[in-house]
């Protein structure tokens, strides 16, 4: 590994989604030329122009994009095609599932934050993340969206937390925000699947992490037997399966894996898994040693960690990306795992052709099996598998039948980690559509959205 790599790989472009960097850029242009900061308090009609001609322009590029993600869409999946403009700007930027209305958004965006009225401040990449948020939004509703999956730490709940009253941020989504709108998606008949790395054996676990909600859909009068069926746990990426069931103290039931593995995973032997887990564990034992750092090793039977020997005691997020990157560069070097194809799009490739380059990496490396490696804020933990085999898996079990799973234009799956290394929810973006939240707080508002589009578009 050259310096230079280190530079531009390992401590940049990890940290950075190009697609979201590069249209920042754009909107810097507009900003720069037209925002007024000479003007002054009271010259209320000069702010007023200068903000109509921002968000005209704003609104133009977001068009322009809009219109180069159709192109895009047109060539994606073609062997030999010629690379699209966009593939061409945005290397990186993977095929997308749906066309993105990035205008319409934008719109709806700046009358929430008026980004256009500020005269200081650029168009910042929380802007476009949510710009991009609510274009996905728009998309799935309108009777595309099938399946819903949400990651738990961070997405439902704070980090490390669970849907339970003594949480600071639970109230509200106890107080009916979450758990009700989530009741709300089952009721439309739209299918859940919460897909978290947390892994666990058994039942009492999650229901440890998740009555809140689980208890609200066993009460709930006005969803029936088959509607309550509509959520299951994944756990620990796509290691757990649970369904929901009623009756039973935890509220959920495990599925044999024989029920579930698509295909593909069942072809993972327990013995590359244990083998894989091995140099893993070796590696992490090594982080800690060469940093020293304040951690004990955690293993399990699908997955290997580390977390702080004190709950007190926070790992530096330096020292958490460090681990991540070293364990990732020596299981990929070991020939033991592979990590599937990476795409930094903020929808992704549709599932079959994921699906294709998956075979195609199997027949050219012959990888035994793939893992995830992830910083997980406290912790860092090596995964089996990923969470696009969780969601793929989701959506084979709610798919009508052998052969017709979800597809990934029916699939949203909202999480909060979507950096290209050291992230979890990165992965699903092969197999659907995603939104990229950072809190709690912006899932609830996102389900608001979605549940205002969604009665729109009814009406
Ligand atoms: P997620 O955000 O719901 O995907 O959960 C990620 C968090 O789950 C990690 O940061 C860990 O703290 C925790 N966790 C617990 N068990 C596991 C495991 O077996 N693998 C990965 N993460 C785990
Ligand atoms: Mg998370």
């Amino acid at each position: 590994m050259t310096t230079r790599y280190r530079v531009e790989y390992a401590l940049k472009t990890h940290r950075r989604d190009q697609f979201i960097e590069w249209v920042k850029g754009l909107l810097a242009v507009p900003f720069v030329l037209y925002s007024e900061p000479t003007g002054v308090f009271g010259d209320g009609s000069s702010v007023r122009d200068m903000a109509a001609e921002a968000h005209r322009r704003y609104a133009e590029i977001m068009r322009d994009v809009e219109l180069m993600i159709d192109d895009h869409m047109t060539r994606q999946g073609q062997d030999n095609a010629f690379p699209s403009k966009l593939g061409m700007l945005v290397p990186t930027a993977g095929p997308f599932f749906t066309r993105l209305p990035l205008e319409a958004a934008f719109k709806y965006q700046d009358r929430k934050r008026y980004i256009s009225s500020r005269r200081y401040v650029a168009p910042s990449f929380n802007d476009v993340r949510l710009v991009l948020n609510s274009a996905q939004i728009m998309a799935v509703t309108g009777g595309a969206l099938q399946l819903a999956t949400f990651d738990g730490d961070v997405t439902l709940y704070d980090d490390g937390q669970s849907l339970e009253p003594s949480n600071p941020v639970v109230p509200r989504l106890l107080g009916g925000a979450v758990s009700d709108q989530l009741q709300d998606l089952l009721r439309k008949n739209i299918k859940i699947g919460i897909v978290t790395a947390a892994g666990y054996t058994t039942a009492d676990r999650y229901y440890e992490r998740l009555h809140g909600l689980l208890d609200a859909i066993a009460e709930a009068p006005d969803l029936d037997p088959i509607q309550k069926h509509n959520i299951v746990i994944m756990g620990g990426e796509d290691n757990y399966l649970f369904e929901f069931s009623p009756s039973s103290p935890h509220r959920l039931a495990p599925v044999p894996r024989e029920r579930w593995l698509t295909p593909e995973m069942a072809t993972w032997s327990e013995a590359d898994i244990t083998a894989l887990l091995d140099v893993a564990e070796a590696a992490l034992r090594d982080c800690v040693r060469t940093m020293n750092l304040p951690a004990t090793i955690l293993r399990k039977d699908r997955a290997v960690g580390i977390v702080p020997r004190d709950p007190e005691v926070r790992i530096a997020r330096e020292s958490l990306e460090e681990t991540v990157l070293v364990v990732q560069r020596i299981l990929e070097a070991s020939a033991l795992g592979f990590v599937a194809n990476s795409t930094t799009n903020t929808t992704s490739p549709n599932s079959s052709s994921s699906n294709t380059h998956r075979r195609a990496v199997s027949n050219t490396t012959r990888p035994k099996v793939p893992f995830c490696a992830f910083n997980g804020g406290r912790d860092v933990f090596v995964d089996i598998g990923d969470k696009s085999w969780g969601v793929t898996v989701c959506q084979q079990w709610f798919g009508a039948g052998p052969g017709r799973s979800i597809k990934g234009e029916n699939t949203l799956h909202v999480g909060d980690q979507f950096l290209s290394a050291g992230a979890n929810d990165f992965k699903a973006r092969s197999v659907g559509t995603t939104a990229w939240i950072a809190s709690p707080a912006e899932t609830v508002e996102l389900l608001d959205e979605l549940a205002d589009l969604m009665q729109k578009k009814l009406s």
